[in-house]
């Protein structure tokens, strides 16, 4: 058995996302655990290069991690033929500037979602990837954890029999970060329109993917948004007004397996828990119900449901909640850290050539929800979800011959320095 090492820049290491869920949790523990084994029984180990604009930063996070690979430069990045792939978990604004920068150095591309901000520029990456010959990937990691992968296996299995409709709650109370409940969880970016922010961009992408792979294509769409809160206080503590929408009420049509299925999602960052966890997905059906959280499951099937009668006159005396029971893990489960599972399958992917479905094709489907969610709240109507494939077909002529030049840095960006 021998190790094949793979060369990872990885841009966007000193943000949430990019330190804990990819860095930490993926890279670091496929590292710990000699690296993703290969058909042919060598193991597959990423070498990762921590990229960013503060090497003093990027030099403390390498060194309480055991590494020593940092740069401010992410052209001299792209430009080592020893990396072969580049990460970007940087703002969702920046993304197509860096993305689109890797794409034509060559670089097998993987990404935070949203792939883009909008789905001209997300798909334009996905032309531009496949034209380079380069293998391209988007977060999906809702897909990889254990209560929807349940969830999954309980359509596939008809077990709702006729599939009637979706419930998803989203949300839990984002502080404002004015010093009662302590700073804001969740970056001041995610309030600002501005800076790509907006709860609709944000989750509108998770819920297209979770939707599609998970109970049936989105076909339709019909959103209102609202800023809950007008006003927070950023990482210095200074006002700013909240420009983004912090919640969105919609309702989806989805071409499901057994006909079409309403799926209704609240998501909010204004909104206090009372429910099992902070997703929470219901599905209903004829011969049965359940209800999804993010590790777990429950299900009713039909000889279980109670015969609830309507009275307001004498207090409940049912629990609802008796004849609900817990869908057993899969074989093999529980499973890993769900963003670790597809860092696996996209390294699996660029070292062998095994499927990814998660895509920039793919992708660009998350950001098209998400971008005629706020159109419809806007028209005040519902909209069509046109079908983005088959995606206008490359000529062969076109294929490795991308002498475009990159897309150009957005304002305020630039990792040098
Ligand atoms: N998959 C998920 O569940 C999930 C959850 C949250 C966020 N995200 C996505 O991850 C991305 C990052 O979100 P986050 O919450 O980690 O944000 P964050 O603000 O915590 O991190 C942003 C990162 O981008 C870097 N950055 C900021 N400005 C830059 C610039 N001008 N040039 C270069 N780098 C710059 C920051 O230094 C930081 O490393 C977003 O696109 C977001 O949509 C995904």
């Amino acid at each position: 058995m021998a190790t094949r090492r793979v060369g990872v820049i990885m841009n966007g290491v000193t943000g949430r996302m990019g330190l804990n869920q990819h860095l930490v949790r993926s890279i670091l523990a496929i590292r710990e655990q000699g690296g993703v084994p290969l058909p042919d029984g060598d193991r597959l180990v990423p070498d990762p290069i921590l990229v960013g604009r503060n090497e003093a930063k990027l030099r403390d996070i390498a060194a309480a991690h055991g590494l020593t690979r940092v740069s401010t430069d992410l052209d001299a990045c792209l430009a080592n033929p020893a990396d072969e792939i580049y990460f970007d978990a940087t703002l969702t604004s920046l993304r197509v500037g860096h993305v689109g920068r890797a794409i034509v150095a060559g670089k097998h591309v993987y990404c935070e979602k949203p792939v883009a901000a909008s789905t001209m520029e997300a798909l334009e990456l996905a032309r531009s990837a496949t034209r380079r010959g380069v293998k391209h990937g988007v977060v999906q990691d809702k897909l990889f954890l254990p209560g929807i992968r349940k969830l999954k296996r309980l359509v596939d299995d008809g077990f709702f029999g006729r599939l009637l409709s979706v419930r998803g709650e989203f949300g839990y109370w984002v502080f404002e970060g004015d010093g009662e409940g302590g700073p804001a969880q969740r970056p001041s970016w995610n309030y600002r329109k501005e800076d790509g922010g907006g709860i609709v961009l944000d989750m509108f992408p998770h819920w297209r993917y979770l939707l599609d792979h998970t109970v049936g294509p989105v076909t339709a769409v019909q959103c209102t948004g609202a800023t809950h809160i007008p006003e927070r206080r950023d990482e210095q503590g200074r006002r700013y007004a909240a420009t983004a929408d912090d919640a969105a009420y919609a309702t989806f049509a989805l071409d499901g397996p057994t006909g079409e299925i309403l799926a209704q999602f609240n998501s909010s960052w204004a909104v206090r828990v009372y429910r099992d966890d902070l997703l929470q997905i219901q599905v209903d059906g004829t011969l049965g119900s359940a209800v999804a959280t993010l590790r777990g499951c429950k299900i009713q099937g039909r000889a279980q449901t109670p015969r609830a009668v309507w009275n307001p006159d004498v207090p409940n005396a049912a629990d609802f909640y008796a004849s609900w029971q817990d869908v057993p893990d899969e074989e093999g489960g529980p499973f890993d850290n769900a963003f670790k599972v597809q860092w696996e399958r996209f390294l699996l992917h660029v070292a062998t050539d095994a499927p990814f479905p998660h895509d920039f094709c793919d992708g660009a489907k998350g950001v098209q929800l998400a971008e005629l969610a706020l159109q419809s709240w806007h028209e005040r109507r519902w909209i069509d979800v046109p079908d983005l494939t088959p995606y206008p077909p490359l000529r062969a002529a076109e294929r490795g011959n991308d002498e475009r030049r990159p897309p150009s840095p957005q304002r305020g960006e630039g990792v040098r320095g």
